[in-house]
């Protein structure tokens, strides 16, 4: 196929029913750009591709170079005026025997689909074949294929003036086309429809006036899906997710309530694991083995070991964990973090470009920035690494076995050497040597009885009654009655 064929992507239209600036084309179906679906499909199948381009062209043009090395044509389509005409501006570049054009908007076309499209286009020697679907309702976004015994056509929803009741056929917006018939026939399409555009579907009434041989290929609707508004590419992507988390559930990963899961097509999910509700997992994520990811975490070009647990809430972007570490809940690793075997890092604690050893634990409420630390460390709960003066950010450095005691402030650039012990609510600015306890803060002094003298008239009756509602409150003693669970009752 690919030495009688060269595809035509068209990718220069407006985007109007998208209603924002931006190209539809340039939105992401789980994590890949839509241009990039056609562009990977025919790179699969080897065939020459050629993408038209026009509104947005560099937007365009930049995400298909970037992610694809083979070399592209682009052709600009100077002003938007239809299928047909973004076809015509390729005109000098029609080399093979056959066109194959496809919508930018239809992502999930398949190549089996391809394939027979051009089995059949051959085997019957027709000038078009084009791939249609069947629908059971009302569609407003698709050209309708009206059939007759002699007759052919395409007509768009805006320019059908006769009564249609479903189901009938759709037109996928996917063509293969002789290259002879188009050099011959291309100049003839006009512009008087609805839109004012010239159409690329008009080759048919033409290839059918002509009588020439024209077929069909019918596809499942899923698999030619146009994407015209923002409903249809959320539709479009809950089928991918869905598509995706079966995959995963047929490799062994158990989802909790897979409704509100979001995968991207490139993440990898190790046997064994667990993903909770709400669990986001984007770009080139990879989770190991046996691990549990609970509700409401976001994960984001992470690699992830075997083991690992990452409680509900916590937000990781670029970093690496390794086996048996547990994140979370509620704990924000922001870039550039790698977290050692066995290591634990809590609540409300952030870690940006920093690397841990293993068996080390941050569990509560710290800022770790810029640092190094080794095995076996503790962080005491609010211990903060002072790492930016406003200018330039500087290196924390702590050694194996360190114990920081709660509340410091360490000022960087710091090192707290092995088997150092460093007091609560000290702010260290210079370094600890090994096997030292530092203590920086002020001392304490105690005014004994100067309390009493702080409160004289104090209100024993209001004393008691608070008493009274902290006893209303214990557990002690309190009797329930269970009612029987539903398997009890069996
Ligand atoms: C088109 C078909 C319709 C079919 C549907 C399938 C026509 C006239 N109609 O309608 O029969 O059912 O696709 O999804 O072709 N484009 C350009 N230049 C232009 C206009 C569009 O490059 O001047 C590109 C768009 O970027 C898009 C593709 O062509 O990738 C299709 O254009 P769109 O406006 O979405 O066509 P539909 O109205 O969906
Ligand atoms: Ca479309």
């Amino acid at each position: 196929m690919n030495n009688n064929v060269q595809a035509i992507i068209l990718a220069a239209g407006k985007s109007t029913r998208f209603n924002t600036e931006k190209t539809k084309l340039a939105e992401t179906i789980c994590g890949q750009a839509m241009i990039l679906f056609p562009i990977k499909l025919l790179h699969k199948l080897n065939i020459p591709t050629t993408v038209v381009v026009g509104y947005q062209e560099t937007t365009i043009k930049k995400i298909i170079t970037d992610q694809h090395t083979d070399p592209l044509n682009f052709v600009v389509q100077q002003e938007p005026k239809g299928t047909g005409h973004a076809l015509a501006c390729t005109q000098s570049l029609w080399e093979k025997d056959h066109i194959l054009v496809m919508n930018g908007d239809v992502p999930f076309i398949t190549p089996e689909t391809i394939t027979t499209l051009y089995n059949q286009h051959i085997q019957y020697n027709a000038v078009l074949s084009f791939v249609i679907s069947s629908t059971n309702i009302l569609e407003k976004s698709y050209g309708r294929v009206i059939k007759t015994n002699t007759q052919i056509k395409i007509v768009e929803a805006k320019d059908f003036t006769e009564e249609i009741t479903p189901p009938y056929d759709i037109n996928a917006g996917i063509y293969l086309i002789n290259k002879n018939f188009l050099n011959q026939y291309i100049a003839t399409l006009n512009d008087n429809n609805a839109n004012k555009e010239f159409y690329i579907t008009d080759l048919v009434t033409i290839a059918n006036q002509n009588n020439f041989t024209i077929t069909t290929l019918k596809a499942p609707f899923d698999t030619i899906r146009g994407i015209n508004t923002f409903q249809e590419l959320l539709e479009a992507e809950q089928i991918k997710r869905y598509g995706l988390i079966n995959y995963w559930m047929n490799h062994g990963v158990r989802f909790l309530f897979s409704h509100n899961v979001h995968l991207d097509h490139n993440v990898t999910i190790g046997q064994g694991s667990f993903i909770g509700n709400s669990v986001h997992i984007k770009g080139n994520t990879i989770i190991g083995k046996n691990c549990i990811i609970q509700d409401f975490s976001y994960l984001e070009n992470v690699i992830i070991e075997d083991n690992v647990t990452i409680y509900s809430h916590c937000v990781i972007k670029n970093s690496y964990i390794q086996s048996e570490a547990k994140i979370g809940p509620f704990a924000y690793l922001r870039a550039n973090v790698n977290i050692g075997q066995n290591s634990e890092i809590g609540n409300f604690v952030e870690v940006k470009n920093s690397i841990i050893d293993q068996h080390t634990k941050a569990k509560h409420l710290s800022y770790i920035g810029d640092s190094t630390i080794g095995s076996h460390v503790n962080i005491g709960a609010g211990t903060i690494t002072c790492n930016y003066d406003g200018v330039h950010k500087h290196k924390t450095l702590i050694k194996d076995h360190a114990f920081i005691g709660s509340n410091n402030t360490l000022v960087a650039p710091i090192t707290i050497g092995e088997h150092a012990f460093t007091a609560a609510g000290s702010t260290l600015t210079t370094d600890v040597p090994e096997n030292a306890l530092a203590i920086a803060r002020a001392t304490q002094t105690n005014k004994y009885d100067y309390a009493t003298k702080l409160r004289p008239h104090e209100n024993t009756q209001e004393t008691k009654s608070t008493k009274k509602n902290t006893d209303e409150f214990s557990f002690v003693g309190a009797r329930i009655i269970y009612p029987n669970t539903p398997e009890d009752e069996q």
